[in-house]
């Protein structure tokens, strides 16, 4: 069986094939096929997949026909998903229904990684986790870029630096991550979450937990976050005005999972905040948790920033693609039978049931 993939376009960086992963796709018995040039963006020569067992195709057309698996990192383009074979595999990192649905009518398997089911056993191919932990410390760094004092205390002669205090709001994968990247980096850390679970995390971090008073924890039985109640959300914003009017740094990760960003940080804190503080939106592109923010884009506010990039992984490709690729090719690990040498769609699988994309 052929495996393939065919340049990301343009601005994504990212890869979902790396030389690493060419070899363990060949170890497991699969040809890999790629377009020349297909690791330029992060450097890779071609030689670097041909010293792999891979094999080098002159453009994209010919990877797409010969090939029985397509590995992508974004949802390809209509162009692209005509030239691919009928009946063939296709894995993309995520699937957006009201972009994409109309394409599930190609006589195509697509799977979507950000539908795995978070269980033990698709652990490592987890990529809402491998590519939010990493967005969460990005964000942390891209915030410290824009702010314009030093982040820990340092005591000189010239009198004591004090040192900064970020606010994360919402402590899920990219939370936890950023307030451990902040801890590192000297500053004094709070979080706030929904779910009282993420309490003991915080702590555990190094960070001081905001909570609610006499909240209910608004968590589901799969460990996400429930909308909150209107009674929460005024309760909510008039503990984080406080605490937003302190901070000098505040990184937004609050997500409800199918629904938009919730509002959180609103336009009254935000006019409380010192100017030459940042606000980073993880959730931009879900509509923001941030008053202000947008798509791209840097907003000045009264002297402070507000951060909105929506695809952070950008910054850090070589990093995102290695782990990308990895959780990757433990999908197709699980998919591909090395005894039948073929790809088995068994729907009593739960990661390939959920991953699965129905029209
Ligand atoms: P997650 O589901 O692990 O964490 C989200 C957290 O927000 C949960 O702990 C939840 O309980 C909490 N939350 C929900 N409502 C809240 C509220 N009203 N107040 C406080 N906390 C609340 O999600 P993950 O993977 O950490 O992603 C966080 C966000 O970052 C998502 O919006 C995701 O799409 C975005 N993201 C953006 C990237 C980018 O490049 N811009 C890259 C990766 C993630």
């Amino acid at each position: 069986m052929n495996v393939g993939s065919t340049k990301e376009l343009s601005p994504e960086k990212r890869l979902s094939i790396t030389p690493d992963t060419s070899k363990s796709f060949k170890n497991l018995g699969l040809k890999v096929y790629l377009e020349k040039g297909f690791g330029e963006s992060l450097g890779f020569s071609d030689k670097d997949y041909t010293s792999n067992g891979v094999e080098i195709l002159n453009n994209s057309s010919e990877v797409l026909s010969k090939s029985d698996l397509i590995c992508k990192v974004n949802f390809p383009d209509a162009k692209e998903l005509s030239q691919i074979k009928e009946n063939s595999h296709l894995i993309v990192s995520n699937y957006n229904p009201e972009k994409e649905k109309q394409f599930l009518k190609n006589k195509l398997n697509i799977f979507a990684l950000n539908l795995l089911p978070r269980i033990t056993r698709a652990q490592s191919m987890d990529v809402l986790s491998s590519q939010a932990n990493l967005a969460g410390y990005r964000a942390v760094i891209e915030s410290i870029y824009e702010y314009q004092k030093a982040v820990p205390m340092m005591m000189t002669a010239a009198g004591t630096v004090p040192a900064a205090k970020v606010l994360v709001v919402g402590a899920g994968v990219a939370g936890l991550q950023a307030i451990a990247t902040a801890k590192r980096l000297g500053a004094i850390v709070s979080a706030t979450d929904v779910r009282l679970t993420a309490k003991e995390q915080v702590e555990s971090l190094g960070g001081k937990f905001l909570t609610v008073e006499g909240s209910e924890n608004l968590e589901t039985k799969g460990g996400y976050a429930k909308e909150a109640s209107e009674d929460f959300k005024k309760k909510q914003a008039e503990m984080l005005e406080n605490a937003a009017s302190k901070s000098d740094i505040i990184i937004c990760t609050a997500l409800i999972p199918g629904r938009p960003a919730p509002r959180i940080i609103t336009e009254k804190m935000i006019d409380k905040m010192k100017p030459g503080s940042v606000i980073f939106d993880l959730a931009v592109s879900q509509g923001g948790n941030a008053a202000y923010s947008e798509v791209d884009k840097v907003v000045n506010k009264k002297g402070t920033k507000i951060i909105g990039i929506s695809n952070v992984m950008n910054k850090l490709p070589l990093t995102a693609s290695n782990l990308y690729a990895k959780n990757l090719f433990s999908f197709v690990r699980n998919l591909y039978s090395k005894e039948k040498k073929q790809f088995i769609i068994n729907l009593e699988d739960e990661i390939i049931k959920n991953t699965l994309l129905k029209e």
